[in-house]
């Protein structure tokens, strides 16, 4: 998984949150000087790197990691034994430890508050760096710990940021990615690192294996007239049938040279569709297997012979056209929204009256792009609705 391939190994892979980590830094270092300091309660929402920091902390200063999990938060003392083990100052290895409790929230559950006070009494006097995360430092059940830790927030890593960290992994792990793509990832992730990576990847993962699929499907479809094998791959490749189909339909005139096999493939092709109309129609599914068979055994038994050929399959020209108009729709979505924040109007009578705005921002474009913070693409669009 690439969260944990790449989970920042130094204070300066953690991305964003420049002060904290140069807090964080300070008071290591003072620690090491012998100089006792509060603990650390790192808090913030989830994703944005709070345990990451932590880890790489010790990594970078070479400390021992002690940490503490919600099994030793049962009572007083399994905590002490933990605590007490990780202030006897040296290690086997001669060095310095550091104590990470992470998620301290989700090991406060109703049933061990105790768990909590008993901790908050034992970080009064630990001698060791304690370091504790939590999501929402607000959050009732952490009270008892407030007095006893000095508190620093952890916000969302700006879009700019995450762009950024997923180009450079996209870069390292070969994933064809467009920048706006990538782009898109950042903005969706609102901050949380983790699920943007996990995003970078999933796409990466989907992107590549359904295209597989179905190239195995148009393979067999196009070069054999086998009806079992072709029943059988249809079946278990799992590949969308609406989607299928637009790929079988792209490519018959790729494939297929002949006239009337192109004419004979058209012919069962728009039967299928025929049969989906019905399906669509009556809700009656039972007919979507005929459909798939005449969309596949059917094109495939109207060459009169394969043609032994290689063909770079097409992707289908509808499904760009539609993935353009989406964009433009979100486009639309993002620039009436905005307009209508900048002037407290709903973006449905942003839509009413767009010819005013084209009109004042034609007066002074800049200004105009300032005022509502439009992306220049926002900005062209709105020339041209
Ligand atoms: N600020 C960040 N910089 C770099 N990577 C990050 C950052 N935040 C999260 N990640 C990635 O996401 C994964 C999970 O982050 P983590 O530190 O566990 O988040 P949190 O503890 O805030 O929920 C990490 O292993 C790392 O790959
Ligand atoms: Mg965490």
């Amino acid at each position: 998984m690439l969260v944990s391939k790449y989970r920042p190994k130094k204070v300066d892979g953690v991305i964003g949150n420049d002060e904290v980590k140069k807090t964080l830094v300070k008071w290591i270092l003072k620690w090491m000087k012998g100089e006792k300091q509060k603990p650390i309660l790192l808090w913030g929402p989830s994703g944005i790197g709070k345990t990451s920091l932590a880890h790489a902390l010790a990594e970078e200063y070479e400390l021992q990691v002690v940490e503490l999990n919600s099994s030793d938060m049962r009572d007083k003392e399994s905590i002490e034994r933990v605590v007490n083990s990780a202030m006897l100052s040296s290690s086997l290895f001669g060095k310095g430890k550091i104590i990470i409790i992470d998620d301290v929230d989700a090991m406060a559950t109703k049933e061990d508050m105790g768990g909590i006070t008993a901790l908050a009494s034992i970080l009064k006097d630990v001698n060791a760096p304690v370091i504790l995360t939590a999501d929402n430092y607000w959050d009732r059940r952490l009270a008892p710990l407030r007095t006893e830790v000095q508190a620093i927030e952890m916000k969302r890593v700006s879009p700019g940021a995450v762009a950024s960290l997923l180009k450079e992994i996209a870069r390292k792990e070969n994933i064809n990615i467009s920048e706006k793509e990538i782009n898109e990832i950042a903005k969706n992730s609102e901050g949380d690192v983790r699920s943007a990576l996990n995003d970078l990847e999933t796409k990466n993962y989907t992107a590549r294996d359904r295209k597989k699929e179905i190239f195995s499907v148009l393979k067999v479809v196009f070069k054999s007239k086998d009806f079992s094998a072709i029943a059988r791959t249809v079946w278990m490749a799992d590949v969308d049938h609406d989607l299928l189909k637009l790929w079988i339909d792209q490519n018959i005139p790729i494939e297929y040279e002949n006239e009337r096999d192109v004419a004979a493939a058209y012919h069962w092709l728009s039967r299928a569709d025929v049969f989906d109309g019905r399906v669509a129609n009556r809700e009656c599914w039972d007919l979507l297997r005929y459909s798939t068979s005449l969309m596949s055994a059917g094109v495939a038994f109207a060459k009169e012979k394969p043609y032994v050929k290689f063909t770079k399959y097409q992707y289908p020209t509808y499904l760009r056209k539609m993935s353009q108009t989406m964009s433009s729709r979100r486009m639309r979505k993002s620039l009436f929204l905005k307009l209508g924040r900048g002037v407290h109007l709903s973006s449905k009578r942003v839509s009413e009256m767009v010819e005013v705005f084209r009109e004042i921002a034609k007066r002074n474009k800049k200004e105009f792009s300032d005022f509502y913070r439009l992306s220049e693409e926002e900005v062209e669009f709105l020339e041209k609705i």
